[in-house]
């Protein structure tokens, strides 16, 4: 037990040995140590003015009612980009708390998490909020705004300050007002709004997604603005943990909820009447959502680890529990139409400095989300375009939402607002709703090789690298030349860290780079133990190169 108890802080200490390399807004570190970036100082860049210019600025926001959680307002930084009509809102993560006592020691710990009285004027904050080219070709031109978690409610809480209580919790009152207060500072003239967010963040996404896009497109009838969503581990599972533990994820959500009074998507609450926390759960919400969304996880996400209990891998079942938890994670995919999910022990990305180097396929997490957008944008033109040319192109695309809205079901993602109600096109949808998510999938990933969709499709059959065609298959063939673009890509292989991209771990105690074996063996991991789980004899261990025995281990999970 002791044993298991050092291997769980050791586990603990290099996860977060590689999250201060990477430079991330991490949940463990204080704020000012590592979100404050400086940019690469390139002599051909020559940059050095820019990056003054170009910090985030502080914003309070304009009411002042709506409050971190010890009553502090509430804000956002901006930087506007004069010549662009995108903007990025990016929410925070950091975890949460959920009663009386974890928010004590949040406040102890981690009051960072829970106050605006130490922000800065300015931050800077990297990767797809980063004004850099280099390290964000498609976003650095966006507007960019960045919220600093400091309502520990996941997003959702709509709890105001009471004298009985010592904390509120205001996250989804948070999220609104910053889109209300963003509309005069130039949203209101833009074309494409991407709420993203990270961790607690990327949960807070899923849950806020529809509700700013109703914002937006019902009360503010601001209809142009096209509102995508990018979730960024905040994709959990309510499994049974490994071990018991002391963060329960399902029993803190549902304390959680009740503590923040918390507010979920309607239509998931709806379908879970009685248990409306399961509506955190990224699969248990997303059939409901009615906003594009984009999922990026690692399918084998540290958080989920650690509040699975699970620790470092030593004993035959732990290896299985760690190898069922990447297999439950992509199965919780097979509905969604857009993911990118690499075999990797990691948390969070779009704002790690890195984040390009994360790939599937030779294709960055970078490259696939601005082909998602583009996709996107591109389908929405075309539907303008063909509906202004049939004259149907109402002035008043907000009222044609509203119809649809009361007609609407489930599935609709995919369907355009501005696609108007004729007999023909409600059947088509009725028939839509019906036969569920897996039509709007099959319509989304056309251009996916049937070998991918029948793959993801069927939980039952294994989606291993051997029965999976090469590469090329993917490609499509309506658009030669172009780089194929497709929104599912699920890492193959099954094994944590088992290809090249996945960010490096480090060494807590030296801080180098190793791989995954180096990593188990600097545990101090009896490697007879790992030969007895695999089955096989010391000594072929011993012999075994690193890739020989990943493609063991990958192998495991086969049987
Ligand atoms: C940097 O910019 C300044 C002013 O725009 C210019 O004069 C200078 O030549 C540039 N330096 C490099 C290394 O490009
Ligand atoms: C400020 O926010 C609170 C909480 O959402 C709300 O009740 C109040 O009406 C808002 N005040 C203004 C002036 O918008
Ligand atoms: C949006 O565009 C209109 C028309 O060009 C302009 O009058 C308005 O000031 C703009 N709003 C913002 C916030 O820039
Ligand atoms: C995907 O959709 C099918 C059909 O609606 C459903 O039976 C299945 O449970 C869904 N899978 C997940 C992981 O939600
Ligand atoms: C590892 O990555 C490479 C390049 O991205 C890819 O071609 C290969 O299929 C991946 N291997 C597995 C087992 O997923």
């Amino acid at each position: 037990m002791r044993f298991f108890a050092q291997m769980i802080s050791l586990w603990i200490s290099v996860c977060m040995a590689f999250h201060s390399t990477a430079g991330e807004v991490t949940v463990e570190e204080p704020i000012d140590s590592n979100t404050i970036q400086r940019f690469n100082q390139n002599p051909e860049q020559n940059d050095t003015k820019d990056n003054e210019v170009k910090a985030l600025k502080k914003v309070f926001l304009s009411n002042r009612s709506i409050t971190c959680n010890d009553g502090s307002q509430a804000g956002f930084y901006l930087r506007k980009s004069q010549s662009s009509k995108k903007w990025i809102i990016f929410l925070e993560g950091g975890w949460y708390c959920y009663d009386s006592h974890t928010c004590r020691n949040r406040w102890l710990k981690q009051r960072h998490f829970m106050t605006s009285s130490k922000w800065p004027e300015t931050r800077d904050v990297g990767g797809i909020l980063s004004p850099n080219p280099k390290e964000n070709p498609f976003w650095h031109n966006a507007n960019h705004v960045f919220v600093p978690y400091c309502t520990s409610d996941s997003w959702s809480g709509t709890k105001p300050p009471s004298p009985s209580q010592l904390f509120s919790f205001m996250g989804s009152f948070v999220v609104r007002q910053v889109v209300r207060d963003l509309v005069p500072l130039g949203l209101e003239n833009s074309t494409d709004l991407l709420l993203a967010g990270s961790s607690a963040g990327g949960t807070g996404v899923m849950i806020n997604l529809d509700y700013v896009k109703e914002l937006l497109h019902e009360e503010l009838k601001l209809t142009h603005i096209n509102v995508r969503g990018v979730s960024d581990s905040g994709w959990f599972l309510d499994r049974t943990p490994y071990m018991p533990t002391n963060k329960p994820a399902v029993e803190a959500i549902r304390k959680g909820m009740e503590l923040w009074r918390g507010k979920v998507p309607r239509r998931c609450r709806e379908e879970y009447l009685n248990e409306p926390w399961r509506c955190y759960f990224g699969y248990r919400l997303y059939p409901s959502l009615t906003t594009e969304l984009f999922v990026f996880q690692w399918l084998f996400d540290e958080a989920q680890m650690d509040v699975d209990n699970v620790g470092a891998p030593v004993t035959k079942q732990q290896w299985d529990y760690i190898h069922k938890m990447g297999d439950g994670l992509r199965q919780s995919f097979e509905n969604v139409s857009a993911v990118f999910a690499p075999s990797c022990i990691s948390h969070a990305v779009l704002t790690k400095k890195d984040w390009q180097k994360v790939e599937i396929d030779d294709t960055s997490i970078a490259e696939a989300l601005h082909c998602w957008e583009q996709k996107t944008s591109r389908r929405r033109l075309r539907r303008l375009k063909r509906l202004k040319s049939a004259g149907r192109f109402a002035d008043s695309p907000g009222g044609m939402r509203k119809k649809k809205r009361r007609n609407g079901g489930m599935g609709l993602r995919n369907t355009p607002p501005e696609v108007n109600d004729v007999g023909k096109k409600k059947r088509r949808r009725a028939r839509k709703n019906r036969r569920g998510r897996k039509d709007k999938d099959r319509a989304h990933a056309h251009s996916q090789s049937q070998n991918e969709n029948r793959a993801t499709h069927h939980p039952n059959k294994r989606t291993s690298a051997q029965d999976r065609p090469a590469r090329s298959v993917q490609q499509s063939p309506r658009r030669p030349g172009k780089r194929h673009c497709s929104h599912r890509r699920l890492e193959r292989c099954s094994w944590p860290q088992c290809n090249h991209s996945c960010p490096r771990l480090h060494n807590p105690f030296t801080g180098e780079e190793m791989d995954f074996i180096e990593l188990l063996k600097s545990f101090g991991l009896d490697m007879n133990s790992v030969a007895d789980a695999l089955g096989i004899d010391m000594q072929t261990l011993n012999n075994m190169d690193h890739s020989e025995l990943l493609n063991l281990l990958t192998q495991q999970s086969n049987y």
